[in-house]
């Protein structure tokens, strides 16, 4: 199966889940990156970050260049803002129709689980076989090494 791993990660949390799953996929990575970064530092973050969740914002990213029917799974990954997954995928739907694939789900969060984000996921994803969906506290905070190995387990659980 050629899988696909495609996340946003502002502080790295979702960069190591992301990495984790498609080491143990042995696919393709790719990740989304706003034109305009927002602060990264401080409670400024919350600020730009949660507006543009607030105001359905949909940042400008760069190209991905990629041909999606190479794929049979596509694996997503997202930070959680203000309890959904992060604007930059709203820019993502708009530009690219996923549709007849495999799909799984994980989010980063800072202790409030995954809000909305894998239900607004499934919305934009209509039209796709959903194989599962997880959620990690701060893995590079909190027991890093820990998370990595759930990520590996799990993401072997979807594709057997
Ligand atoms: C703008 C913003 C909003 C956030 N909102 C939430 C939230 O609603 N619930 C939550 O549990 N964590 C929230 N967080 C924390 C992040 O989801 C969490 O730290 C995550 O692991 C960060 O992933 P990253 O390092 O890949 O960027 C927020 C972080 C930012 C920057």
């Amino acid at each position: 199966m050629k899988a696909l791993t495609i996340f946003y990660s502002l502080e790295g949390n979702t960069n190591i889940i992301a990495n984790a799953i498609n080491d143990e996929l042995q696919g393709d990575i790719v990740e989304i990156k706003p034109k305009q970064e927002i602060p990264n530092k401080g409670l400024r973050k919350y600020f730009w970050g949660g507006k543009q969740v607030l105001f359905g914002e949909k940042p400008e990213i760069n190209d991905i260049k990629i041909d999606f029917s190479k794929y049979d799974l596509i694996v997503f990954g997202t930070p959680i803002w203000a309890s959904n997954f992060v604007p930059v995928f709203n820019t993502f739907f708009e530009k690219h129709s996923i549709k007849n694939k495999k799909v799984a789900l994980f989010c980063c969060h800072g202790g409030g689980k995954e809000g909305k984000a894998f239900v607004k996921f499934k919305e934009k994803l209509q039209g796709n076989n959903f194989l599962g969906e997880i959620a990690f506290e701060d893995p590079l905070k909190k027991d890093k090494d820990n998370n990595i190995i759930r990520a590996r387990e799990w993401i072997k659980t979807i594709i057997k």
